[in-house]
């Protein structure tokens, strides 16, 4: 009797240790998730959403995530990847930095990306951020007294920061930036706008361009615009931070003088990584901001290489983060499925808080991104201002949601992306925590922790 009770007992603990190891080895199967890392097995759209956000990435239980747009996740199976290249590196420095592992994988890395982007690789090279791109971009530009730098209202602010640094070092150049109004009817009205602003301002020598603005979220008709500043003479500085993984790129047919994108955004890579295409009449002109060993090659890709040692693992995992954006089908699923979620989310948000949204047509908006303007209650009690919103993001993020509030146009707007792990009942949330932070407007105000 006896015996057979523990056979029971070993029986069931057996059958609990083998459904645990499967698990784990589900999440975690290093040979299939990692290794094998140019492609994974599909992730169906079945298994979008909230099961998706649990079951790949690292993130709080029960904390809707509605801004992939600032920093992007990244999914454990990339962190997974990149910790393994970490694992290596510490196994043999001197193979890693001294004897071209390091090399290789970075060449790896750049021969996968250039074919995701549409790049000639010896074009493409990788940069920390899409700050560091247009800081690179900037800096490899000479500058002479009377030299304009072209921005728009809706400009990135550290981009503004960064043309203001150009000025500081080179006081002739002036800034001119000009209000790119809304509401828009077309792609034609911001070509308009931007010949009318090159027209007015003779000696515009760089334009730098968002391919899809931060606070508004508009998708900019970059291809066009590039060749108004190329009939004009103007090199044109494309800052897509929010493109690559997003919106499908060709980079060799754009033929802007620089873009930048970063792929810790829509694309999955571990923070700290970002693209830089420099045009071959500018490879010359162009080198890293950081001087250091590489600095003086002979080659655009060369000199870019990381060198000064550092931690560019975050480069070495792209082609991890590319093949997670291909098992989960690619821009092809993506770009869809993200946009109508992103359209549905927008309509269900404006009709519940009684509300507009942003005045321009579905052809000018990002399409994983829509903006919704906060109720009145909070228009009345918050000035447009950057701290102001983030007082109010704050509160959000204290209740266990997030979107962004920014100000545009004089008026604070929500802006929320929607990336694969978002379904509709995030967006019910949102509008839910929204509405009952109308009653918590006194003591949001009073927020004093910046
Ligand atoms: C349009 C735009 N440009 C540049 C950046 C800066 O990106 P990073 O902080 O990765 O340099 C952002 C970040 O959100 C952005 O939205």
């Amino acid at each position: 009797m006896n015996n057979s009770k523990d056979t029971v007992l070993i029986a069931l603990i057996a059958a609990g240790v083998a459904v645990f190891a499967t698990e784990v080895l589900r999440r975690f199967n290093t040979s299939d998730k990692l290794k094998g890392k140019k492609k994974l097995a599909p992730i169906p759209e079945s298994m979008f959403g909230r099961k998706l956000l649990e079951e790949e990435f690292a993130v709080k239980p029960n904390y809707v995530y509605g801004n992939c747009g600032s920093f992007g996740h990244v999914p454990q199976r990339v962190i997974l990847a990149q910790l393994e290249l970490i694992k290596e590196r510490e196994s043999d420095p001197e193979g890693w930095y001294r004897f071209g592992r390091e090399y290789s994988l970075y060449f790896d890395a750049i021969r996968e990306l250039a074919d995701f982007v549409k790049s000639d690789p010896a074009n493409l090279v990788l940069v920390e951020n899409a700050s560091t791109g247009t800081n690179t971009a900037l800096r490899s530009i000479e500058f002479a007294d009377g030299d304009k730098i072209l921005v728009n209202s809706h400009t990135y602010g550290a981009v503004l920061k960064n043309v203001k640094a150009v000025r500081s070092e080179f006081p002739g150049v002036e800034e001119v930036n000009f209000d790119l109004q809304v509401p828009l009817n077309s792609k034609a009205d911001i070509i308009k706008q931007f010949e009318t602003a090159i027209n007015e301002n003779k000696g515009i020598k760089v334009a730098i361009i968002d391919h899809i603005t931060s606070p508004s979220a508009l998708l900019l008709p970059i291809k066009e615009l590039i060749e108004v500043c190329h009939k004009n003479g103007i090199i044109a500085i494309i800052d897509g931070a929010h493109a690559p993984g997003h919106i499908p790129l060709n980079l060799e047919e754009l033929n802007a003088d620089y873009y930048t994108g970063n792929i810790h955004k829509w694309l999955f890579a571990p923070r700290g990584c970002a693209l830089l295409w420099v045009h071959p009449r500018h490879h010359d002109a162009t080198r890293p901001i950081l001087v250091s060993h590489n600095h003086m090659l002979d080659t655009l890709e060369k000199r870019f290489v990381p060198s000064a040692t550092r931690d560019s693992t975050a480069y070495l995992a792209v082609p991890s983060a590319i093949a997670f954006h291909k098992a989960l089908g690619g821009l092809d699923v993506l770009l869809e499925r993200n946009r109508q979620l992103a359209n549905a989310a927008a309509e269900m948000l404006a009709e519940a808080w009684g509300v507009e949204r942003y005045p321009v047509p579905e052809s000018l908006r990002s399409p994983n991104m829509a903006l919704i303007a906060l109720p009145p209650i909070f228009q009345d009690n918050f000035p447009p201002e950057e701290r102001e919103c983030t007082k109010l993001m704050k509160r959000l993020h204290d209740k266990g949601s997030f979107i962004s509030f920014n100000p545009v146009s004089g008026k604070i707007w929500a802006r929320i992306s929607v990336h694969a792990w978002n379904s509709m009942e995030d967006f019910f949330e949102i509008r839910d925590k929204v509405l009952e932070m109308v009653n918590e407007v006194p003591s949001i105000v009073q927020m004093d922790y910046l």
